[in-house]
């Protein structure tokens, strides 16, 4: 059987469950000092003294860094030394005065141990000059400007055809800010090593990103900065960047030449990067018999003073449907907050769900099915490129996820359907994410044991990397998948992107494999030479660990043994398919959702799912499935639960705990079916596998909203949809 498309269980789930796998913040180490950050509680002003005296007196404190005594920086003092107002430069912690948002590092207390630099941090005396903030969206959304990121350009005639279309609507949706919480908060081990370079354990989604930035921020060769992330406790796009906790652990360990490790508390995973409230209106113009006669699609979405944060949210108002008219439009309102930053599908979870939810609107207002009138209006090109898809699967979505959540008892007329006191909602969306595929390297390497390992310098998010790169390598080398052996979480592995925008099977998985090839390719090429009956490549085949031809066959150890070497090795630079170019690579989606919502309390429960996806070829159903179920877990999160509050007076996160920021636990969730349709591939990449970390998200929450609808009769538009807007 081949290793692709088996529900291999995790191959570190062993070492994770039994508390082996070490992360950031775990790693041991003699006479390791400890960061506590202290936050700024202003959300603008200026710092006038900071007092660390109380700090520095207690026995076992080291040192209270803050920005008038860290050390000098390579590039915040060049490069970026006019940086400092709304044009494009990146957060520096520890920079100058300048208080920007509210939870701000502004000092770094470094202790003998975790407990005494908190308690430390807790006696600084911060002074301010405090300044007015401006921190909400929907107070200044005339302020908006357009993104620098500009969505497709306009197509056809959307003003003439909206205005004249039979039936118009025109709808304005909201989502709150959102923040990533990944179980594992931000934390930096650097370990300082006797030659004075550094060895970091980081949080990170990217470890070849974070070591380009301590490069450039401290002025150190590449050679000088080694940065490891074996294991990562979910990141959900939060471990894109280099987050604070970064730089401040290796400026205390540069000043110190010690080893340090500051983590952020569950609080200062607030103080960072999340999901951009955004305020969006659906115009859609529609024919009586369902045709789209026209599309327009504008979100404002916020930033902060610093930097310009953009993401696709209109993009796939653009592509989900066929429409000739259409106008995209897509603003900033920059805030003074922290910079916005990816969160799982980032932009298509906002964006789908004003579409999606404009769309079941549509349905309603024209008396046509939910998923008739998404079929009505199917898609046969991407119509923002204007080319063919690679492969689209979305009727199979409709088709299969219909049937099997039983689609067709559907009374249309909401609160139609009751159980006692339980009103119960039917609820369908459509959800698209792109497939896209980044350069990326990998090597292999076989040793005189049959024993393959094969690296590059990916992440493992919790999304299962370990265990289908070493499925795909498998597969692609002919070794069994128990032989093989994945390293990633290194930077000295060969070259790979951040682990994101679920392009990492497709990218390093594609390096993966053919990396196993070209090694194969060497080993093929011993056998002829050692052996007469190997002598005729075309019977050649990789199986078992052997190499086969005919009925002769030799074990790839031998093959190994007979090179003279004590392993073989081959590293490849992989990149993007040339046959991508002419196509559109997407995958899609189709959720189906049941609500039960307790006519008297107004209390909601999504009691079933079922999500079809197509994605290609799914080379690990059960960790793909995984990835669905997350996804769809958060889509209902999105839907009823997540909502970071700013009190606006202070400019500062009420919510900024996990008792007080909404998620769902166990009891909220009800049945998720997730179902994989057939869909071939062969241009996307040589695997023909799409991706699957974003596409379960993507329509989840407009689905449980326009099943909402249909159970009561009322249309939240602001997004959650809490019991105080159903009531
Ligand atoms: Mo994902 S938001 O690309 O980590």
């Amino acid at each position: 059987m081949s290793a692709i498309g088996k529900p291999l269980d995790r191959v570190d789930g062993l070492l994770k469950v039994t508390g082996q796998a070490r992360y950031a913040g775990e790693f041991p180490e003699d006479g390791l000092l400890h960061g506590s950050v202290v936050s700024s509680n202003i959300a603008k002003g200026r710092v006038i003294r900071i007092d660390a005296s109380k700090a520095l007196a207690l026995p076992g404190v080291v040192m209270v860094l803050d920005h008038l005594n860290r050390p000098k920086l390579a590039s915040y003092d060049d490069s970026y030394a006019d940086a400092d107002a709304a044009d494009g430069s990146p957060f520096r912690p520890l920079y100058n005065d300048r208080v920007l948002y509210s939870g701000q590092p502004l000092a770094l207390v470094i202790a003998d141990n975790l407990e005494l630099a908190r308690h430390a941090g807790s006696l600084v005396q911060i002074e301010y000059a405090a300044e007015p903030a401006e921190t909400d969206l929907l107070a200044l959304q005339d302020q908006a400007y357009p993104s620098p990121q500009t969505p497709p350009k306009p197509r056809g005639n959307f003003q003439a055809e909206w205005t004249g279309a039979a039936t118009r609507l025109d709808l304005h949706y909201s989502t709150p800010i959102e923040h990533h919480n990944p179980m594992e908060p931000h934390a930096s081990t650097v370990l300082y090593q006797p030659d004075g370079t550094l060895h970091i354990h980081d949080k990170t989604q990217g470890p070849q990103n974070c070591q380009a930035y301590v490069q450039k921020v401290f002025g150190l060769d590449k050679s000088q900065v080694r940065i490891f992330a074996a294991f990562v406790g979910g990141a959900f796009g939060s471990g894109l960047r280099p987050q604070y906790q970064l730089p401040l652990a290796v400026m205390a360990s540069m000043a110190l030449k010690r080893s340090v490790r500051v983590t952020l508390t569950r609080q200062q995973m607030f103080t960072f990067g999340y999901r951009p409230r955004t305020l969006q209106r659906l115009q859609l113009g529609a024919a009586a018999n369902g045709r789209l006669l026209a599309l327009g699609h504008t979100a404002i979405g916020q930033t902060s003073r610093f930097e310009d944060f953009s993401e696709h949210v209109v993009e796939w108002s653009g592509m989900l449907y066929h429409c000739d008219n259409v106008l995209l439009t897509y603003k900033l309102v920059p805030l003074d907050v922290f910079t916005p930053l990816d969160m799982r599908a980032p932009g298509a979870a906002l964006g789908v769900i004003g579409l999606e939810c404009a769309m079941d609107e549509l349905a309603c207002a024209l008396g046509i099915d939910p998923v008739q009138l998404r079929l009505i209006n199917y898609a046969e090109r991407n119509q923002n490129e204007d080319k063919p898809w690679s492969s689209k699967a979305l009727r199979e979505c409709y088709s299969e996820g219909a049937e099997r959540f039983g689609w067709s008892q559907r009374n249309p007329e909401p609160r139609s359907m009751r159980d006692g006191r339980q009103l119960i909602g039917w609820g369908m969306a459509g959800g698209v994410w792109e497939a896209l595929q980044m350069k990326a390297s990998a090597k292999a390497r076989i040793d005189h044991l049959g024993k393959l390992t094969v690296s590059s310098a990916t992440t493992d998010i919790g999304t299962g990397t370990y265990t289908v790169m070493a499925q795909i390598a498998a597969q692609a080398s002919g070794v069994p998948v128990g032989d093989v052996t994945f390293l990633l979480g290194d930077s000295s592995l060969p070259t790979a992107p951040l682990q994101g925008g679920s392009f990492t099977v497709s990218s390093v998985g594609s390096a993966v494999q053919q990396a196993c090839e070209a090694l194969n390719a060497k080993l093929l090429d011993i056998a002829r030479k050692t052996y007469p009956a190997f002598k005729d490549a075309e019977l050649a085949r990789f199986e078992n660990g052997q190499l086969h031809a005919g009925d002769q066959r030799i074990s790839l150890a031998q093959l190994v043994q007979d090179s003279g070497e004590q392993a073989l090795e081959v590293q490849v630079d992989c990149e993007p398919d040339k046959k991508r170019e002419g196509y559109a690579s997407a995958t899609h989606s189709a959720v189906f959702v049941e609500v039960r919502v307790d006519e008297d309390l107004g209390t909601i429960k999504v009691s079933r799912v079922v999500s079809a996806i197509a994605a290609g070829r799914v080379v690990n159903p059960k960790m793909a499935r995984s990835q669905i179920l997350g996804g769809v877990v958060w889509g209902i999160g999105m839907a009823l639960h997540e909502e970071t509050q700013i009190d606006h007076q202070l400019g500062r996160y009420m919510n900024h705990s996990l008792a007080e920021y909404h998620i769902p636990v166990n009891a909220d969730i009800g049945e998720i079916e997730v179902l994989f349709v057939e869909e071939h591939d062969e241009i996307v990449n040589a695997l023909g596998s799409k991706g699957v970390g974003e596409i379960g998200i993507v329509g989840v929450a407009a689905a449980v909203a326009n099943a909402v609808y249909h159970a009561t009769g009322k249309r939240v538009r602001d997004f959650p949809v809490t019991l105080d807007k159903v009531l």
